[in-house]
Order: C-alpha cells, then structure tokens, then sequence
C-alpha cells in the first residue's frame, strides 16, 4: 500500500529535534507522511488523501473563467476581515485578565499570490501578547517547503511582534519538513507538546497537537490529557478533537482547517466541511461541555484560489475575567 520508502524522506535537522516528544512525534509523522493516505484513527481504515476535487481543479477553474466569475472570486478571497472579540471565562487567571492572542489559520501561501501583503497591512497596528497558527501554511502536502512558501511566509512572521511569541501547530498540508523552516522564522511549533505563558504564579497552559484530519495518532489525546489545572488552551488543526479536550478541562480551543467552506451557498451553508467528524463544527463559535471553540474561517484558500459567499478572516481574541 505504501507508496514511497519513508526512509526516503529527509529526517529534520537533529538541532531542531527538542525533545524525546518531537523524537517520537517525528518517527510516527515520517511513517504517516510516506503512506500518502488519511489516518482518521487508530482503528479506522485510512482512506485515500486525493479527492475527486483534486482532480476537478483544472476544470473548475475553466469553468468559471468561461462563465465570468472566476476574477471575482479572486477578489473576493484577497478581501480578509479582521474580527475581534471578547471572550469572558470564569476560571480565567486574574493576570491574564485583557490577554490578547492573535489567531492566524490556513493562510495557503502561495495559492493567493499577494495575501501575504494583506496580512501584513492588516496586523500592522494590532497590539496583541501572544500570536498563534493553526497550520496549513502552503497549497502542496508534500516536502520541504519551497521559496515561494519560506518567503511570504517569512515576511508575515517578520511582521508578528508579540510579547509571548508566536506558536504553530501543523496541518495537513504541512510535513514533518514544516517544522524546521517554521521555527526558523521565529515560529514554537507544539507537535504534541505543551507550553506555559506565565505571569507571576499564574498560567496559561497551551497544547499544541499535531493534526487530527489526516495524520491522527492516539498521542494527540493522550498529550490533552495533562494532568495540570489551570487555563488550558488547545491549539488544534481541525476541530476534530474536540471531545477529547473537552474532557479534559480545557478551555478554549482554537482551530480552522474548514476555511468555513470557502465556496459556500448564498445562505453562507457550506457545500464541503473537510471534517471526518464535527461536521457541526466547521466555522464560528461552538460549545463542548464547558469548553469554548472557535473554527476560523482561515486567511488563505486551498484548490482553487477563490471564495464565494465566504469571507476569510483573522482573529483577535481579547480573554476576559468574568
Ligand atoms: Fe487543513
């Protein structure tokens, strides 16, 4: 079934490897990676990666030249909001009271040729703490990143000044190669790791999981299982975990991986969620038990590089004490 010797592919540089996590992380990553199909579970039968919508993109795309609407929603996908809001938790920390988290997904680089500038415009006079990324940072899905993602790309985290840092987990157009070139550019990346932004005694807890849609490993639950309290926040590809951090205390979970539909009908109802599970979950605001979720509807565009009905955003999150 494998189609490609995973020993083919090129290992991370032994520097960028922290931890026995990321070594284990990577072992597993390298072996999903060289199947080149979706694994959805550890029980479930990995499916195919390719969809017939891969191989329609050729046609669509003469399609709506040929019927006229194909530079309008060119436009309409280079036309990202920025949407602010104010999330009220009770069991806030006190310190972290006005925390402000940018949250960047799906941005798909090099799909949108010129994105990059409006994202760079856009977050030009936001102040915020801390900036995170919910993976999907290019069109392909294989291989080391090239010029034309490093470069844009580049230039937006050049353009990030946060007092915590800026955190990214992968996506599932992002290899194990990601991680290297991400962290270069001033990125943590959190491959089923957890971090922690302090303030005095007070915490945030921050998990980063690798991606749930298409490489799932039964470790993603197991690294939400930390046993620590305090503020946990989930920073997750897709929402497809969300049962499992909401079992386990956390907070809020933030996530895209949908582009909210990207080509949606007139009503906003999206024609294709890309979720194996929590199909209800594929843009806005949601609640798991306790927990709060956002799926955002992603800055860039996969396949095709239009939207239609469908606006794509950035988010600032102001968390507040209630
Ligand atoms: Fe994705």
């Amino acid at each position: 079934m494998s189609l490609v010797n995973y020993m083919d592919i090129p290992a991370v540089a032994p520097d960028s490897i922290h931890s026995n996590v990321r070594k284990e992380w990577l072992s597993n990553r390298r072996k999903l990676e060289a199947l080149r199909f979706n694994k959805v579970s550890e029980k479930a039968k990995a499916t195919g990666r390719f969809t017939l919508l891969d191989h329609l993109i050729p046609y669509l795309t003469a399609g709506l030249k040929t019927i006229g609407i194909y530079d309008r929603g060119y436009k309409n996908a280079l036309n990202i909001s920025l949407k602010q809001h104010e999330l009220y938790f009770d069991n806030l920390p006190q310190s972290f009271d006005g925390y402000k988290i940018l949250h960047i997904s799906d941005p798909h680089i090099d799909c949108l040729p010129g994105l990059e500038h409006v994202i760079c415009r856009m977050i030009a006079a936001l102040e915020y703490d801390m900036c995170v990324f919910t993976g999907d940072y290019r069109l392909g899905s294989y291989g080391a990143y090239g010029a034309q993602v490093v470069q844009p790309l580049s230039q937006i985290a050049q353009a990030i000044h946060a007092r915590d840092g800026i955190y990214a987990t992968l996506g599932n157009h992002d290899t194990h190669q990601a991680v290297e070139a991400l962290e270069e550019m001033g990125m943590t990346v959190l491959t089923n790791e957890t971090t922690y932004i302090k303030r005095g005694s007070e915490q945030l807890i921050i998990t980063g999981t690798d991606d749930p849609y298409a490489y799932y490993t039964n470790k993603m639950a197991e690294t939400l299982r930390t046993q620590e309290t305090g503020f946990k926040i989930a920073l997750i590809h897709s929402p497809e975990l969300y049962k499992e951090a909401a079992e386990n205390q956390y907070s809020l979970y933030l996530c895209g991986h949908t582009h909210a539909g990207q080509v949606c009908l007139p009503s906003g109802a999206p024609l294709i969620s890309h979720l194996n599970k929590g199909k209800h979950l594929v843009s806005n605001f949601w609640k798991e038990g306790n927990m709060l979720g956002y799926t955002s509807a992603g800055c860039g565009t996969s396949g095709l590089p239009i939207r239609f009905n469908c606006r794509g955003e950035i988010a600032l999150f102001t968390l507040r004490k209630k």
